[in-house]
């Protein structure tokens, strides 16, 4: 069978270079075996770059595309609300028409900010957290991840030699020229184990417990039974906080997110990615006594670019996409077939691997035997083989995300989920 070529795509990057730092604008883009690759169109599931090559895509963006790309609904409601203007520096219609559907969708939702990232939706939720308890530390979980920013980007994905003991984490940087003194607000512990959250949380001084519900940036690992309903009980016991990121998690696993999956009510939360299907917004959301903080107690949230016009008509037109009859199972049933396809064709082409997933979105660890069950359990992913698979799978036409999550989007179709699992048996007997 021939493979097909990145050649153009590797001459598009080395031109790019000479403007664009490494060719590209996110450090995220840069690690892809043969190289960053250039597009000229996208359309449902299918990628199209510069060498004429035609991709099935399950990076999805990063996780926005739940819609897959270019979708009727978003585009035509978007087109619409340019003519009412781009960025009013004040509100709209629009604006609070998207409050009230997250107000509608997600369970911890009563009052909404907009934001214009994941990541500076974190920032405000953890700077309204700390306002509302007086407290300043926040528990920050290995693995997880929750932005770029200085004061979160640690132990994301350190070594079992930089991680250190299991009970008190080493606070690891993932970047060079972070703050040292950033660190100084965060608490590392081990997700999914009540029992050392418990302890922490009863020495007091903690203003929140940020986490991801499901964890998505490692793995896709569920929380155990009761661990999500015993950390907001401990939270409220000790006067801390308890905050579900669900930049990756929201309008995925359910509409409402991970806390009307697992049916776990959070004290605040966040939202981005799959919110507006590829434009730039976030939330973040709370009860109204814990929200009129930005309002009333001195708690600053701002952001040029917030609630614009068009990042507001494609929230809506997502939102109101989501949350239709029968959206879910759909994902769910999609998510399913792929996730079991490909675990097939890894078991018979010998290839040992654990795969697990949730509604719109699985994850790959090749050379596990054990179900993970927290960061520590991922280490030992054979990540050079994983990326050799992702090569294969690319070279026949499928593009996935490196660190092993696919995510999945109403614009799979059968017919597309079959080529997938036919190029990865392809692929998974040449990295056997
Ligand atoms: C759980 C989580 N939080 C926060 C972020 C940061 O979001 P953004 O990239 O929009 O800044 C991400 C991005 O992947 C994420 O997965």
């Amino acid at each position: 069978m021939s493979t097909l070529s990145f050649k153009k795509s590797e001459d598009f990057i080395a031109e790019a270079s000479s403007y664009l730092a490494g060719g590209v604008s996110s450090n995220f883009r840069l690690g892809m075996l043969p190289g960053p690759l250039a597009f000229t169109k996208a359309e449902g599931a299918i990628l199209h770059d510069v060498d004429g090559n035609r991709l099935i895509d399950y990076y999805g963006g990063m996780g926005p595309m739940i819609l897959g790309h270019n979708p009727a609904a978003v585009r035509e409601k978007v087109v619409a609300s340019m003519n009412d203007g781009i960025l009013l520096g004040g509100q709209s219609q629009l604006e609070v028409d998207a409050a009230k559907l997250l107000c509608q969708i997600a369970p911890v939702a009563e009052r909404v900010r907009f934001s214009g990232s994941g990541s500076e939706a974190v920032q405000g939720v953890l700077r309204l957290a700390r306002a509302a308890t007086g407290q300043t530390k926040v528990i920050k979980f290995e693995g997880h991840y929750h932005g770029w920013f200085d004061n979160v980007l640690w132990s994301n994905a350190p070594s079992l030699e930089a991680a250190g003991s299991r009970e008190a984490p080493n606070v690891t940087p993932l970047s060079k020229g972070q703050e040292e003194e950033a660190s100084s607000g965060l608490v590392i512990l081990p997700w999914n184990d009540l029992d050392l959250l418990q302890t922490r949380l009863a020495q007091g001084d903690i203003a929140a417990v940020i986490m991801e519900p499901a964890m998505c940036n490692s793995g896709a690992i569920a929380p155990r039974d009761g661990y999500l309903e015993g950390a907001k009980e401990a939270c409220e016991k000790y006067g801390t906080l308890l905050i579900f990121d669900e930049t990756i998690t929201g309008f995925r696993l359910a509409p409402g997110g991970a806390q009307q999956y697992f049916g776990v009510t959070p004290h605040l939360a966040t939202f981005a990615k799959a919110m507006a299907n590829g434009f730039q917004v976030a939330a973040i959301t709370g009860p109204k006594n814990l929200m009129e903080l930005f309002v009333t107690g001195g708690v600053l949230h701002g952001g040029t670019y917030n609630s614009q016009i068009l990042s507001m008509a494609a929230t809506i037109a997502t939102l109101e996409s989501v949350s239709a009859p029968g959206f879910h199972n759909d994902l769910n049933n999609k998510s399913t077939k792929l996730q079991e396809g490909i675990e097939k064709a890894l078991a018979d082409a010998g290839v040992q691997a654990s795969i697990a997933g949730f509604p719109g979105f699985i994850h790959v660890g090749l050379g596990l035997i054990e179900k993970p069950r927290e960061y520590r359990d991922l280490i030992a992913i054979d990540k050079e083989r994983y990326r050799a698979l992702c090569h294969a799978m690319l070279k026949r036409g499928v593009r996935t995300l490196e660190r092993g999550a696919w995510f999945v989007s109403s614009a799979h179709t059968d017919d597309v989920l079959d080529e997938t699992i036919a190029a990865a048996r392809e692929a998974a007997k040449e990295i056997a």
